[in-house]
């Protein structure tokens, strides 16, 4: 059932206090990619989420680093491609960058040119939603593209950094919330 999959992606999550820095306590994910019955729980929730709510769906697009560990395995169980929204300098060919600020630091992300075609519906997806910078910049790229986002995939949301008000109006989808 729904309940036991979120259960067991919940029983995955490792908490880790003052990594990367002092303050900070990191939620880690590395359990669930470990454990295939917990990986199969987060796909069949995000699976069931697309089909309620994003059936039209074209496109995944996978945030650098971890949203790439979810997101091509959501994109081949909906039958889409899956495309990179990569951290600076990543990428060949033509590339659109927007810069941004995260938990512990400041970032640039980019995506080649030619990733998404006018009005096409992608889903941004990631491990984690702190404060939004990261999502929100992966939006700002998308808007470039003028593709259009039906909406956003986490694992798992940090509600204190407000990470849905930064990305209003968007849709936030999350699994898991501390
Ligand atoms: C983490 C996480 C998200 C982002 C969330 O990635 O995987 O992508 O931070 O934070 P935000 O909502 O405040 O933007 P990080 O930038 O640490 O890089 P990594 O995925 O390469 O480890
Ligand atoms: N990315 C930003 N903040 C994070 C946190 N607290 N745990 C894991 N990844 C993060």
């Amino acid at each position: 059932s729904p309940e036991c999959k979120l259960q067991l992606v919940r029983d995955h999550i490792r908490p880790y206090q003052d990594f990367p820095k002092k303050g900070i306590l990191f939620r880690d994910i590395c359990p669930i990619l470990k454990d295939p019955a917990a990986l199969t729980a987060v796909i069949d929730l995000f699976e069931e989420e697309v089909r309620r709510n994003y059936q039209t769906v074209e496109l995944i697009v996978g945030l650098d680093a971890r949203g790439f560990l979810f997101g091509p395995l959501l994109a081949q169980r909906l039958g889409v491609g899956f495309i990179l929204v990569r951290k600076k300098g990543k990428l060949p060919g033509t590339t659109l960058s927007v810069e941004y600020n995260l938990e512990y630091g400041k970032a640039e992300v980019e995506i080649q040119e030619d990733a998404v075609a006018p009005g096409q519906k992608v889903l941004l997806i990631d491990d984690l939603l702190a404060t939004g910078g990261t999502l929100f910049a992966a939006c700002e790229l998308m808007k470039k593209q003028q593709a259009e986002v039906l909406g956003c995939m986490v694992v798992i949301e940090l509600k204190e950094l407000n990470g849905k008000d930064k990305l209003k109006p968007q849709s936030i989808f999350s699994l898991v919330q501390y």
